[in-house]
């Protein structure tokens, strides 16, 4: 099989169907061609697939449906790498993220007989027919996920700010679902609806499944307020990501999709209740009462769709892999924006479940700089970071035997771990007793050397006692010389 590295220069997909033909390519694509349980069975693949780092699937016969499902195309690092045209290490990731921030690209807008996604319209909306092969994909599961993986277009109706984001919905009838937003902290489609309620207008809604593969990496990436996910989509891409004209109203959805449902979210009316679903946390959520719900008016498709959606529960799996590195891109620029100097590199980390945990390296250069982190880390305005690491810039942030191992040698419990109570956290966060949810202790951990402490007694920390980096480069150059293999 060839290497992600070999292949990483493979870039700038315009569709779905172009990073699948290179997956297929890279036999990082498996199509399971036997019939599969919608329910159930198709999830308990998944897991048991996410658990041992397993390929793309494409299930090509899922119950009655022609329509095949398509899960896991960026679960890995390496295919998240795939995705960017890079080669598959966390530092090139970041860098390109860094580059989509500073270099955003506005989309471009084709005519409607240039968009895939309309090549066929449908006539009636039915949720439960085709193109719709939706899994119960939790055991416990209140009933299908639509969206699970995939971009909710709105739109600003004062300032026109376009918001992709990622919010799912549980199918309720055939032709109406649910859109799970979470309130605290605040999502961007929340603030779009209260701009449509004060007008008194529903709010036009457009979701797009199987978009070019860029905007599912910014549709959950915590892109600030303000901006559009278009253009970070764009700056990932390198070139503009296709949009067309709705049938509906005058959002822009993504031309390449395989599937597009428009409709509107009501302003005065709510769905009695939602959920639970299998959280991302790896435990079923609770019930939303008075859920926002989407009422679909009209489905649109490529000629022979392929529906995506992904399974959540507990990390490893898709959504902490795209959640994990787009939100650690999303902390950095937002740690850049605030001006704080020396930082270095930032991991919200897997096992943290991609925001619980974040590590932030950083150049020390002056006291009460690490505690300048912690706060503007938990002051992140939509995200839920309740633990912070600092390590100084010699630890890998993304190295988490490194993390500890700062942590273990550097680390005076009552020095430098700071705990805060009543700080924010998702009412998902199931730490938290039931009545204090949506609240939550902060820790910070200060990992770094503590030099200003040795400098007050007249000393300085110790030098690490690792090989100079000369000796170090000396000996990578000869390691074939010693009869190592490279
Ligand atoms: C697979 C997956 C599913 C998600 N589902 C939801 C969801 O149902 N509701 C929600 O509020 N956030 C969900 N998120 C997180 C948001 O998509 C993410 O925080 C995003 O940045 C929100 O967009 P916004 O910042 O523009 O509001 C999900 C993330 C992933 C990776």
């Amino acid at each position: 099989m060839a290497t992600a590295t070999a292949t990483a220069r493979k870039t700038n997909f315009n569709s779905l169907r172009e990073f699948l033909t290179l997956l297929e390519e890279r036999n990082l694509l498996h199509r399971i061609t036997v019939p599969v349980e919608k329910d159930g069975e198709v999830g308990a693949i998944c897991r048991e697939n996410f658990d041992h780092e397993g390929p793309a699937l494409l299930f090509e016969k899922v119950g009655q449906y022609r329509t095949p499902l398509l899960v896991g195309i960026l679960a890995t690092r390496e295919r998240y790498a795939l995705a960017l045209g890079m080669e598959p290490t966390t530092q090139a990731i970041s860098s390109k993220w860094r580059q989509a921030y500073a270099h955003p690209i506005k989309p471009r807008v084709v005519a409607r007989s240039e968009a895939p996604c309309k090549e066929v319209v449908l006539d009636r909306v039915d949720l439960y027919g085709e193109p719709f092969p939706v899994p119960k994909w939790h055991e416990f599961d209140a009933g299908p996920e639509l969206g699970t993986l995939h971009a909710v277009v709105t739109q600003d109706p004062e300032t026109g700010w376009i918001n992709v984001g990622n919010y799912r919905n549980q199918i309720f009838t055939s032709t109406e679902m649910g859109c799970y937003v979470l309130a605290n902290p605040p999502r961007h489609i929340r603030a779009h609806w209260e701009k449509w309620k004060a007008r008194g207008k529903a709010m036009p809604v457009a979701i797009a499944i199987g978009p070019e593969p860029y905007l599912n990496l910014t549709s959950v990436s915590a892109i600030p307020a303000q901006v559009d996910e278009y253009d970070i989509a764009g700056g990932l891409k390198g070139k503009p990501v296709e949009v067309v004209k709705a049938e509906l109203s005058d959002l822009l959805v993504p031309a390449q999709a395989e599937i597009v449902l428009e409709g509107e979210m009501p302003i005065d009316k709510f769905w009695p209740t939602e959920g639970p679903f299998g959280e991302f946390l790896g435990f079923m959520g609770g019930t939303v009462k008075d859920s926002f719900y989407v009422e679909i008016k009209k489905v649109t498709h490529r000629r022979n769709p392929i529906f995506h959606g992904t399974y959540e529960g507990r990390p490893p799996n898709e959504s902490t892999t795209v959640r994990v590195m787009g939100r650690s891109a999303a902390i950095f620029e937002h740690l850049r924006r605030a001006g704080l100097i020396g930082i270095k590199d930032v991991c919200a980390t897997p096992a943290g479940c991609a925001g619980f945990h974040v590590v932030v390296s950083i150049k020390k250069s002056y006291p009460g700089q690490v505690r300048d982190v912690m706060g503007h880390v938990w002051g992140h305005p939509t995200l839920y970071c309740k633990h912070v690491t600092v390590v100084d810039e010699d630890i890998d942030p993304w190295n988490p035997f490194l993390v500890e191992w700062a942590t273990s040698t550097r680390v005076q419990a009552c020095r430098d771990v700071v705990t805060i109570p009543g700080g924010k956290s998702i009412w998902l966060d199931v730490s938290q007793v039931p009545s204090r949810r949506g609240e939550s202790d902060l820790m910070g951990i200060d990992a770094t050397n503590p030099v200003w402490e040795y400098a007050r007694e007249g000393e300085t920390f110790p030098q690490t006692a690792d090989p100079t980096p000369e000796q170090i480069e000396k000996v990578r150059r000869r390691w074939k010389e010693y009869g190592f293999r490279p």
